[in-house]
């Protein structure tokens, strides 16, 4: 099928459009095979439960070697170059469980509650930004990017000066294809080396962290045991990488998307004034129509059948949980912003399975205190000119949301 849709990053500069050209293709099946030039084919999946049957059978459909989306040139630069990263998301069975059940419990519900003091204190001062802004502020730069940042590195235990380089090193490496976000004169290399600054940082962290543990999750990977041996270095770095960075863009794309739909719709926002208890409702929708990560890939270790197509052993599949969670046969009115939809639950933009998001209890905390904060103090809410969106096939959101508020 000729469609541009997943594998062109300038379509995801304009999310009105993709969402409405997604939903088209929806009509004509759940699952397609794209043929771009300069990629490997691959099949899309944006049916909602063919997703989830591909996410239920992590031995025919692995993560590795490549779960994400990547041109011929990029595979082939990152190959010769280095810059190879093995994280979470990268690895299989037996792996996967051994690395994933060294830090599930920090980030369980029970666990993470304790850092709710923390985040409401957070969640107050991005209202305090609001007041002192004096009712105009881009809600994206001033309170989306620094807030989740802020949490996870400190989770972390990393020195806040060290932030803005953190900041700037996730958004070059998911916002790869975005000219904005690169550096200057950025080419496929620019990704290994991206990858390569990560390293430098995180070998001087692990030594520091082995030498003087400290309580922070830092050090738990440093001094991280796997089969009674010290993690080697690749899956150690692969750790901070993932962590680091999973954590804060996804969670700024789905903050701005909520102040977005709010300021488009002020019958929701007078709603939830009234109604605060519906707040984690409005947070599940936001995060289905945000769904800040794109996607991710999987390989076909056997021969099968998706959604009536042949897949053939080797095969490449992108797993869209953009797409998914615009499937018109589950979410009806997939384009509506509508938090009282009897299966708000359903979205799948955490994923499924085995490796369903890690953090997705600490994302919805954070979204949770600062939409509980925020909302009973808007009188008003307005975009102040036109929001713009990164360019980025894998996560993406906002660059800017310009908005003009009165407070209560
Ligand atoms: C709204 C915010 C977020 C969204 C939409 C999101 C989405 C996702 C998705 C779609 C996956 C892959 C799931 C799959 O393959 O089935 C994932 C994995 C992961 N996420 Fe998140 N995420 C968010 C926030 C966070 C936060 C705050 C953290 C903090 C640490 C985090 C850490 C991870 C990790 C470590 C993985 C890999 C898990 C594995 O492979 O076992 N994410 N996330």
């Amino acid at each position: 099928m000729k469609t541009d849709l997943f594998h062109n990053p300038q379509r995801f500069g304009d999310m009105q459009t993709w969402r409405q050209d997604v939903l088209a293709l929806h009509r004509a099946g759940p699952i397609h095979r794209i043929e771009p030039e300069g990629f490997r084919p691959f099949w899309a999946v944006i049916g909602h439960p063919e997703l989830l049957e591909v996410e239920r059978d992590p031995k025919r459909y692995t993560n590795g070697p490549v779960p994400v989306l990547a041109s011929d040139i990029a595979l082939k630069t990152r190959t010769e170059q280095g810059g190879e990263i093995r994280t979470l998301i990268h690895m299989d069975a037996p792996d996967h469980l051994k690395y994933r059940r060294l830090t599930n419990d920090w980030f369980r519900p029970s666990s993470i509650r304790q850092m709710q003091p923390r985040i409401d204190e957070l969640s107050q001062q991005a209202v305090t930004k609001f007041e002192q802004a004096g009712g105009e502020l881009d809600f994206n730069i001033d309170i989306a990017i620094p807030y989740p940042l802020h949490i996870i590195l400190s989770v972390m235990g990393l020195p806040e000066e060290d932030y803005p380089r953190m900041l700037q090193l996730t958004q070059q490496l998911f916002g790869a294809s975005d000219p904005d976000l690169q550096r200057e004169g950025t080419s496929p290399e620019e990704t290994a080396a991206i990858i390569h600054d990560f390293n430098r940082y995180f070998s001087e962290l692990t030594a520091q962290r082995r030498q003087c543990p400290s309580d922070d999750l830092a050090s738990f990977i440093a001094n991280g045991q796997i089969d009674g041996q010290t993690m080697p270095d690749l899956e150690t770095l692969g750790y901070y990488i993932i962590i680091a960075t999973a954590g804060h863009d996804t969670t700024a794309a789905a903050m701005s998307q909520g102040i977005e739909c709010l300021a488009q719709n002020p019958d929701q926002l007078r709603q939830l004034q009234q109604q605060p208890e519906l707040i984690p409702d409005a947070v599940e929708e936001i995060i289905r129509i945000s769904s800040p990560v794109k996607h991710f890939m999987r390989k076909a270790q056997e021969d099968g059948e998706i959604g009536g197509q042949q897949i053939a052993q080797g095969d490449w599949l992108m797993i869209s949980f953009a797409a998914a969670n615009l499937d018109p046969r589950v979410f009806k009115n997939p384009l509506a912003f509508d938090f009282t939809r009897e299966n708000l639950s359903r979205h799948v933009a955490f994923g499924s399975g085995v490796h369903f998001c890690l953090g997705a209890p600490l994302a919805r905390m954070e979204l949770c205190s600062l939409f509980s904060h925020l909302i009973p103090r808007l009188a008003s809410l307005e975009l102040a000119g036109e929001p713009t969106t990164s360019k980025s096939t894998f996560v993406s959101g906002h660059k800017s949301l310009p908005v003009r508020y009165q407070l209560t």
